[in-house]
């Protein structure tokens, strides 16, 4: 594979231990060109603004398609991935919805691995420490006409990551039945890099309250509950947990499927069905609603004190010791090369 390193890298400039999520990038990324029906030979170039026409189907029809997944470091110093077959399959579906030809599984790992080994002093050992990583497909054909891009870019980058929510232990969530995040038969299952511009403004609504993220409802009852913002959702009742199943209107979070051996591996009981706002209200008021949180790539867990739903707030009752908490040690654990890996998620760079 062709590299061209940077002529000396930007790491000595970067406070680590302050690090906004997202706002920083590695010295290097990977891009590899789809011409004339083909896959070009990824290459690894320092990281930087590239060229795009101004009629680029991407920047009008919005033909895009991402990724997330994280790369540790752990004590003995090699390079760790969690799952990162899953989220190279989750690549190529989302892409094939989007009418972009998917990159081959190995044009996806040897690109990704070249990169996290040139760019591995990015890599902080130490639980608190991932490199978030972005791979990313566009359309960018010059051309306006509402139809298919013909060539396409691929792209990785690389961004060190702490937390997600700037340092917020429990976050607070608002209810939203005014818009809706997906339908039935669209692309709300897939990374398509639009549902999340689609987020935006309802989303800053609730930020503008006081909250910072929206829970989404169905499309057409708004009774049920989907997913919150860039996480699925999951509520402990009583000691049952319960979550949404994956339709075509919700994300197949790999978080989420993580949680759900987890539980039944460690004889937590775990429904995976419809919830409807009504029953989590319900919870919240007779003190069966003990535990809310979401899980996602960025987030791992995310604690969720208090929900909103019209004019009243909710809040769940945590105990002392939570699933929460449990799920986030074994993720993390295994994530981190600091627990024994029993269901083969991790996967180790050489
Ligand atoms: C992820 O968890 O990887 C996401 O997709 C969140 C991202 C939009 C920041």
């Amino acid at each position: 594979m062709r590299v061209t390193r940077v002529n000396s890298s930007r790491i000595n400039e970067i406070d680590f231990e302050n690090l906004p999520f997202g706002t920083v990038f590695t010295d290097h990324m990977v891009i590899a060109r789809f011409r004339d029906n083909n896959w070009s030979e990824p290459e690894i170039i320092p990281y930087g603004d590239f060229n795009i026409s101004p009629s680029a189907s991407v920047l009008h029809y919005g033909q895009a398609v991402f990724e997330g997944l994280k790369a540790y470091k752990d004590e003995q110093g090699q390079i760790l991935l969690f799952r990162p077959m899953d989220h190279c399959l989750r690549l190529q579906k989302s892409a094939l919805r989007l009418n972009i030809p998917p990159v081959s599984t190995e044009l996806f790992f040897k690109s990704l691995e070249q990169l996290l080994k040139l760019d591995h002093q990015w890599i902080i050992p130490g639980k608190e420490n991932s490199l978030y990583v972005r791979p990313f497909i566009i359309g960018d054909s010059p051309n306006i006409q509402a139809s298919p891009s013909k060539i396409h870019t691929f792209m990785i980058i690389c961004s060190p990551a702490r937390s997600y929510f700037d340092g917020n232990e429990q976050i607070r969530v608002m209810i939203n039945t005014d818009h809706s995040r997906a339908a039935s038969g669209g692309v709300g299952n897939v990374k398509a890099a639009g549902n999340y511009a689609a987020q935006f403004y309802p989303t800053n609504i609730a930020i503008e309250k006081g909250y910072q993220q929206l829970i989404w409802t169905d499309a057409n009852t708004h009774h049920y509950i989907e997913e919150s913002g860039t996480m699925n959702i999951v509520f402990r009742i009583g000691e049952t947990l319960v979550t949404p199943p994956i339709s075509d209107r919700i994300l197949d979070g790999i978080t989420r499927k993580s949680v759900i051996t987890i539980a039944k591996d460690q004889g937590i009981p775990i429904e995976i069905r419809p919830v409807e706002i009504s029953e989590i209200i319900e919870g919240s008021l007779n003190g069966s609603l003990k535990e809310i949180f979401g899980v996602g790539t960025a987030v791992v867990v995310c604690p969720i004190s208090e929900f909103r739903y019209e004019n009243s707030s909710y809040k769940a009752h945590w105990p002392r010791e939570t699933y929460a908490q449990v799920f986030k040690n074994v993720i993390t654990g295994i994530q981190h090369n600091l627990a024994k890996d029993p269901f083969g998620w991790r996967y180790i760079v050489n």
